[in-house]
C-alpha cells in the first residue's frame, strides 16, 4: 500500500459522516448511470459497483431494478458501513490489485466517481472489461481532464501549484474500451456548481474526503495569492466546473 493510498483512505474514512449528505453530484451521476443500466440484456452473474462507496450507485440501481443485488467493493471501511446493502454483500478490497473473487464472470461491472481515485485507470478499465462474462457489460462514470478549470487558471495567474487531483483523459478510457469493443454509449456531462467563494469549494472538498493526494496542501501565502486570483461570475460567485464521462459496453 502506498503512503498517498493510505492518505486517501484516512480522508474517506474522517468523511464518512458527512459524504451522504454531501455527496449531490454523486448521487446525480449515480441515479444518471444506473438508469442507462435499467434495461440492460445482462446474463447470468454477479454485479458489482466497484469503488462503491456507501453504495450511491449500487441503492440507484436497487430502486430502479430491484431484481438485482450488487456486491459493494470498496477499500474504506467507515464507507462501505454506511451502505443499506447487507454485511455480506460488502467486500473490502482494494482495487488497485484488480477485482475482488466475486467479481468472476460478471453480468454487470459498474462504478461511479472512483475509476479517477485508482493508480492506473486505462489499465484498470481494460482489467475489468476482460473480466466480464461474455455478453456482461461495463458501466462507469468518472470525471475526467478539464474539470476544475477555474482552479488551474487560479493557480496559473497566482503561480502556484495546482493541486487538484489529477484526472484521467476521457478519450484515453474510451481508448481503452475500443481495444475489445465499441462503447454502446459515450457520454460527455458537464456540471457546474456555483459557491459564495473559493474557500466554501474547498471545503466542501474536504468534507467529502477529497483532501490528501488530491488538494496537497499550500503554504498560507500562497493559498491567499490562489483565493486572490480565482475567477468569478457576474455575481461574484466561484463556478466549478465538473468534466465527466459516461462509458457503456457489452463484452462480445
Ligand atoms: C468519491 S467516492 C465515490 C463513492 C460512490 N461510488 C459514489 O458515487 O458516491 C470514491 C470511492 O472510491 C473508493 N476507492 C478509491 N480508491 C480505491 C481503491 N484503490 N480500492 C477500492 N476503493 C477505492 C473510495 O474509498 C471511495 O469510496
Amino acid at each position: 500500500m502506498t503512503g498517498s493510498s493510505l492518505d486517501r483512505r484516512t480522508a474517506f474514512g474522517q468523511a464518512a459522516a458527512c459524504y451522504a449528505a454531501r455527496a449531490r453530484l454523486q448521487q446525480a451521476l449515480a441515479w444518471r448511470l444506473a438508469h442507462h443500466c435499467r434495461s440492460l440484456p445482462l446474463p447470468p452473474g454477479p454485479v458489482l459497483d466497484l469503488g462503491a462507496g456507501p453504495g450511491t450507485l449500487a441503492g440507484a440501481l436497487r430502486r430502479q431494478r430491484p431484481d438485482l443485488d450488487p456486491w459493494l467493493v470498496d477499500d474504506c471501511a467507515p464507507l462501505l458501513q454506511l451502505a443499506a446493502a447487507p454485511a455480506e454483500r460488502q467486500v473490502l478490497w482494494d482495487l488497485d490489485q484488480g477485482l475482488p473473487p466475486q467479481a468472476q464472470g460478471a453480468a454487470l461491472l459498474m462504478s461511479s466517481f472512483a475509476l479517477h481515485w485508482l493508480a492506473d485507470p486505462v489499465a484498470q478499465l481494460q482489467h475489468w472489461l476482460a473480466h466480464l462474462a461474455p455478453g456482461g457489460w461495463l458501466a462507469v462514470a468518472v470525471p475526467v481532464a478539464g474539470s476544475f478549470d477555474g482552479w488551474r487558471q487560479a493557480a496559473r495567474r497566482a503561480g502556484v501549484a495546482c493541486t487538484a487531483l489529477a484526472l484521467p483523459d476521457g478519450d484515453a478510457l474510451r481508448m481503452a474500451i475500443e481495444a475489445t469493443v465499441r462503447p454502446s454509449l459515450d457520454r460527455r456531462l458537464r456540471f457546474t456548481v456555483g459557491y459564495p467563494n473559493p474557500l466554501a469549494f474547498l471545503r466542501e472538498l474536504r468534507q467529502l474526503g477529497v483532501q490528501g493526494q488530491a488538494s496537497g496542501r499550500l503554504r498560507a501565502g500562497s493559498m491567499r495569492r490562489l483565493l486572490r486570483h480565482w475567477p468569478n461570475d457576474d455575481r461574484g460567485r466561484t463556478l466549478l466546473t465538473w468534466e465527466l464521462r459516461l462509458l457503456l459496453a457489452c463484452r462480445p
